[in-house]
């Protein structure tokens, strides 16, 4: 396989640890109990991901136990405990991590000028933090990102809970797209008339870096499935057929009431997680399947192996909820926010990259959330208050709207029926009009963005200052 070796890699890092000047996250993030951390190398990797061709200069995060497929590794964390990584560039341009939807301190937030400082070539970053909630997250670059996102670097994180139920199987899915040509080789990553519509459209759909893998799973067993839309621009309609399955938390939070995943929309940034009762039978087959678009295609499949495990799906229970603070709605100030194609100011372009268009905006103000050029807040919240953001989507597009360091509550929507759990990410329907409510309870600077990149990156992005 195209991948490093475990003898290069560590080779590179031993060299690594000695030539670097570390963010100020060491001193920020180090602990009496700091673990050892874990080591993402940001790299150029070769890797198979269309069936006609290596693709070169991939780029993913490589640590000593690269999988097979090159992919970044699913990051194992524990509720409440304490986890430390440490960024090592190889790549030929700047990069940060950020951990989308860790409650963590700003200092670990991972983007450039405004919570950290860029991470050159040659450079390194230590991140210590202790993730508050439990569940499905995921981590990506906050620089440059349709290309580095586009080009590899997106991983999943799990969040363990020792309280969770032990499922018979877990199996975490990477969903996202690639932008190949003929042969492999990556092409542009973006039309600009499709920014300035839903976003541009990978040419090969993958999940764990491969197009429509097979997994086997426990017969009779109850599997937990954890998927994460990693891609920068596709919105999932997931359903799954042959087997009975429930939806049981979304965007790490646990669902109320556990419901069948009958055409559930989720976006770029959003994450499922399910738990399905694999049928009895040995090599009978569960499929998931995407649903948005003209016609269903695979996103994966799951086979049954061994023995009946006769497990009843109507043993599934509510998972626990996270500790998310409710917002007082009697003191709470209202902060419009609405996103629009129009802007009234055009950003300068900066170190992290720009696309050379400007597009779409939060509140007129058109920004792309990665460079030094000073915009002001979208607005000062007051530590500890309570605030309702009335978000309101004037465009006839979905853009998955994503808050850094928060997680928020949706009180209402002209839209939705069903409210789904506290989230950091809100797929915001065409036209459709939201409230979110949330506590300011983590200070700092933090993005509030389009997670379609090629939006966030001609201007739909902003930031609160929490103080
Ligand atoms: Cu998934 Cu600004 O992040
Ligand atoms: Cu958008």
């Amino acid at each position: 396989m195209p991948v490093i070796s475990r003898r290069t890699l560590l080779k590179g890092s031993a060299a690594a640890a000695a030539s670097f000047s570390l963010g100020a996250g060491l001193a920020a993030g180090r602990g009496a109990a700091a673990p050892s951390p874990l080591l993402l190398k940001a790299q150029f990797i070769d890797a198979e991901l269309a069936k006609d061709g290596i693709t070169p200069k991939v780029m993913t995060y490589g640590t000593s136990d690269v999988a097979a497929s090159g992919m970044p590794p699913v990051i194992r964390m524990k509720k409440g405990e304490p986890f430390a990584a440490r960024l090592v560039n190889d790549l030929d341009e700047p990069t940060t991590v950020h951990w989308h939807g860790l409650r963590i301190a700003n200092a670990m937030d991972g983007v450039p000028e405004t919570t950290q400082p860029y991470v050159y070539p040659g450079d390194g970053f230590d991140y210590a933090f202790t993730p508050p909630d439990a569940g499905t997250f995921w981590y990506h670059p906050h620089c440059n990102t349709l290309t580095q996102m586009g080009h590899g670097l997106t991983g999943a994180i799990v969040v363990e809970n020792p309280d969770d139920p032990v499922f018979d199987a877990e199996i975490v899915l990477n969903l996202r797209d690639w932008r190949l040509g003929s042969g492999g080789a990556f092409i542009a990553p973006f039309k600009p008339r499709e920014a300035a519509r839903g976003g541009t459209y990978g040419t090969i759909r993958t999940a764990n870096w491969r197009e429509e893998p097979v997994y086997d799973a426990p017969s009779g067993g109850l599997v937990r499935i954890r998927l994460a839309a990693t891609d920068v621009t596709r919105i999932y309609t997931l359903g799954v057929d042959g087997a009975p399955a429930l939806v049981i938390a979304l965007d790490g939070n646990p669902v109320k009431a556990p419901f069948p995943p009958d055409r559930l929309d989720f976006g770029p940034g959003q994450r499922v997680d399910l738990v399905l009762r694999m049928p009895d039978t040995e090599g009978a087959v569960v499929w998931l399947g995407n649903f948005r678009g003209s016609t269903p295609w695979t996103i994966a499949t799951l086979r049954a192996a061994g023995a009946s495990l006769k497990r009843d799906i109507g043993d599934v229970k509510p998972l626990a909820a996270n500790a998310i603070a409710e917002a007082d709605l009697s003191t709470a100030e209202h902060i419009p926010l609405d996103f629009t194609a129009t802007a009234e100011h055009a950003p300068t372009p900066g170190i992290c990259g720009s696309l050379g268009y400007t597009f779409w905006a939060i509140n007129k103000v058109a920004w792309p959330g990665d460079t030094p050029d000073p915009v002001a807040p979208l607005a000062e919240l007051k530590l500890g208050r309570s605030y309702v953001l009335q978000v309101r989507n004037r465009t006839p597009h979905a853009h998955p709207i994503h808050l850094h360091g928060l997680t928020f509550r949706i009180l209402s929507s002209s839209k939705r029926p069903v409210l789904p759990p506290p989230t950091d990410t809100i797929l915001l329907l065409p036209d459709e009009q939201a409230e979110l409510g949330l506590v300011a309870d983590n200070p700092g600077d933090w993005l509030l963005h389009c997670h379609i990149i090629e939006h966030q990156k001609t201007g739909m992005s902003g930031y609160f200052r929490i103080a």
